[in-house]
């Protein structure tokens, strides 16, 4: 496809969600590309996985940064070398300065690992569990400055099931999020969805920005 958008994927860890991003670009109609992966630390195994892809990687340590703001100006420095049009937050586990989501406003897309706005925050899973949800699931959503609460562009269900403990309610959570990433990036990234102040606008034709 012509005119896909470049995307830069952000991960501090082990990168399966960029695995999912990695294998939906190899369809020739979907609507972006990963141009570079910035991990903001030097073992995160995703890093491998994107150069046995053969794509750009680059480690930025946020520990040889005197706060947020050099980090994220670092990040988007890259960024903007490789070209980059959208940022794909997947498992980096560093809060943005309020500086680089106005720079990426309506343009970087997270994952989280609930129904937002349900269990925002670390270990969603384990909350979920804890307050006795019946079904839980994974949320794409524009990056806002407060954490897991910018709005909403895709989710995913999955059944919490009464013999669940974290570690299998996680998986269940991980393998939709392999599906919904990919969904609500071509969503974006083919022009399908967009930002609108507070909102996600939709296309008419767009495809469901929901799976179950
Ligand atoms: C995923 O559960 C994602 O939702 C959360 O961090 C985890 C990252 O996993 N933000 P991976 O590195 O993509 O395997």
């Amino acid at each position: 496809m012509n005119g896909r958008k470049r995307v830069g994927v952000l991960i501090s860890g082990r990168g399966s969600n960029l695995v999912s991003l990695i294998e939906a670009t190899r369809a020739p109609d979907y609507a972006a590309e990963i141009a570079i992966v910035l991990s903001n630390r030097a073992n995160a195994a995703g890093l491998l996985r994107a150069q046995d892809a053969g794509i750009e990687t680059r480690v930025i340590d946020h520990k040889s940064f005197h706060g947020r703001e050099p980090f994220d100006a670092a990040l988007t420095q890259a960024l903007r070398n490789a070209n980059v049009d959208l940022v794909c937050n997947a498992g980096f586990m560093r809060l943005h300065s309020p500086g680089f989501v106005r720079e990426w406003h309506g343009r970087q897309l997270n994952i989280h690992p609930s129904l937002l706005p349900a269990f925002r925050g670390l270990r969603p899973q384990a909350r979920a569990l804890e307050a006795g949800v019946r079904i839980s699931g994974a949320t794409v959503h524009f990056v806002a400055e407060e954490m897991d609460a910018g709005p909403i562009i895709a989710q995913g269900a999955v059944p919490v099931l009464t013999s669940d403990d974290e570690d299998a309610l996680s998986a269940r959570i991980l393998a939709m999020e392999h599906r919904l990433y990919p969904l609500a990036l071509q969503l974006v990234a083919s022009g399908a969805a967009w930002l609108d102040g507070a909102h996600v606008n939709f296309a008419k034709d767009s495809p469901p920005p929901f799976l179950m």
